[in-house]
Order: C-alpha cells, then structure tokens, then sequence
C-alpha cells in the first residue's frame, strides 16, 4: 500500500468510526427516557435520605456500594413493599439478630426511601443483578413440586437452607424439625400473622391448596 492510501485508510476510517460512535450514543440517549419512570418529588427526596444515612455503605445499588447487606437495585421486585418498609423502620423488630443498625427514620423518610427504591427497581437494567447461581443449581432436575414451588415464590430472598438464601426470616434448614405438622405450615402460609404474632412474612394465600400441601410437605423433608 502506498504511502498516500495508508493516510486516507486512516483518515476516513476514523471518521467512519467517529460517525458510528455518534449514531450509537444519540439512539442510546433517546432510549434512555423510556427504560426508566418518572421521577417525582418522593422519589428525589428517597434518594437524599438514602445518601443521608449512608446506606451505601452497607448496601450496593446498580453495583455501587459495598457488599456487607444485600443489593438494592430491585429490592420491590423481590420482596412485598410493606415488609421492606418494616424493616428499614425498625430491622430489629422483624429479626431480632439483624445486622443492620436501626436507623432512627421517621415515617416520612421511610416512604420517601420506599418510593426511590420502587423507582429504582422498575429501572430497566437489562435483568441486572442476575439471580443466584447456586440457588438456581439447587433447583435441579430432582427437585420436588413443593422445592419448585419454595424457588418460584423466592422464599429464599428470606430464608436460608443449608447456607444458601436470604436472612430476613429464620433458617429453615430444620423447618421439618422445628414444626413437623404440614397443617402448621398450610396455616402459617395462608396468614403468617395468625400463628406468628407481628409476623413480617407475607401471606401466600394466592396458593391454590394443592400448592399449600406440596410446599408444606417440602417443608417437613427439612431436617
Ligand atoms: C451498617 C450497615 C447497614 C446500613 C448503614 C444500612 N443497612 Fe440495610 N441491611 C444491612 C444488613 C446487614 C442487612 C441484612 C439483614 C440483617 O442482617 O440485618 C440489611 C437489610 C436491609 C433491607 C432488607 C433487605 C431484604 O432483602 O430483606 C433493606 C430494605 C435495607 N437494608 C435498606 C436499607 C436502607 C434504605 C438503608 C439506609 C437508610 C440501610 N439499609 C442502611 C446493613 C445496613
Ligand atoms: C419477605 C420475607 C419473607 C418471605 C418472602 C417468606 N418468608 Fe417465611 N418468614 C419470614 C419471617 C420474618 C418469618 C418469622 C415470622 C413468622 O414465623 O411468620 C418467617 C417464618 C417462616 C417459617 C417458620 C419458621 C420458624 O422457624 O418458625 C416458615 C416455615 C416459612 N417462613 C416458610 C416460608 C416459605 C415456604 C416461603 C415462600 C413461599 C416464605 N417463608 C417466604 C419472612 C419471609
């Protein structure tokens, strides 16, 4: 190649890729508006309270933060909103071993943080953060009706089994040796607040009664 055709290879291949590099960011930012909804004033002041008390330094959200306490980029998604505000307000009154100090926000401030944190988890982060691997290696081809049931519903967003899962609910490595009647466990799904007073559980009473029984039966294979 001569000299003379290596300088115009250079010169317009840069302006082609210049070209391109514009096309791409223009299309990006006029996608961005609609991955993302509205912000309103709640959810501007949600996300001061959560630079007010630091939450990030315990907490990661769209993969900034540390990793001492669970990630919050779609904290709403995984867990019902009313549990969630529970436990920002007092985190101790649902666990009484929970690591995560309480903070002293007022009710306002909790509904200010709910809404960023709802906000937040209806941005669309392309199915970011991914869900555990291990969990979903656990959900292998031998799993019962009742261990499908306990991954399609996340129960491990809450529990732990064998290590693996969530810490805002007890561990239920021996839920079987804990309360062996599956009745107990059909009652307590329908309305956890009925047999565990103050309970933060959700009620799964959108079960249909055969799901109740498998999952309850699942739940007395722990041991
Ligand atoms: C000192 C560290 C620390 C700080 C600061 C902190 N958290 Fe936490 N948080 C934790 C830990 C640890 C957990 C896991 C449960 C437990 O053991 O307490 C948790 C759990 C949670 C949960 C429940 C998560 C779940 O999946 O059940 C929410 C919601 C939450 N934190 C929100 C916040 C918000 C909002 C702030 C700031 C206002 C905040 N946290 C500040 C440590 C912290
Ligand atoms: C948002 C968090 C959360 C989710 C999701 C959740 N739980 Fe719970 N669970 C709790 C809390 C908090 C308790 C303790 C209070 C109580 O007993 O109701 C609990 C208690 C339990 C207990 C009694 C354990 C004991 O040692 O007393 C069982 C069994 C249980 N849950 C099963 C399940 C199953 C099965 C699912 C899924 C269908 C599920 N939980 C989903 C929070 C949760």
């Amino acid at each position: 190649m001569s000299n003379n055709a290596a300088k115009h290879l250079f010169i317009w291949g840069s302006v082609l890729c210049f070209v391109i590099l514009i096309v791409l960011t223009v299309d990006t930012m006029g996608k961005l508006d609609s991955r993302a909804p509205e912000i309103t004033a709640e959810v501007d002041a949600g996300k001061k309270v959560w630079h007010k008390y630091d939450c990030i330094g315990c907490h990661t959200i769209l993969g900034n933060g540390s990793y001492f306490a669970p990630d919050m980029t779609k904290a709403t998604v995984r867990k019902p909103k009313g549990y969630l505000k529970k436990f920002i307000m007092n985190p101790r009154a649902i666990r009484p071993d929970a690591a995560m100090p309480v903070l002293g926000l007022s009710e306002k401030e909790a509904n200010d943080l709910m809404a960023f944190l709802d906000w937040m988890s209806k941005v669309d982060t392309n199915n970011w953060p991914p869900p555990p691997i291990l969990a979903q290696a656990a959900a292998g081809k031998a799993a019962s009706a009742g261990q499908v049931l306990f991954q399609q519903h996340d129960c491990a967003a809450c529990h732990q089994i064998r290590g693996i899962g969530g810490v805002a609910g007890p561990d239920l490595t021996n839920a079987g040796s804990k309360q062996p009647d599956p009745e107990w466990h059909i009652a307590h799904l329908k309305d956890p607040a009925a047999l565990a007073p103050d309970s933060a559980m959700p009620a799964f009473n959108e079960l249909s009664d055969q799901e109740l029984r498998d999952l309850a039966e699942y739940l007395v294979t722990l041991k």
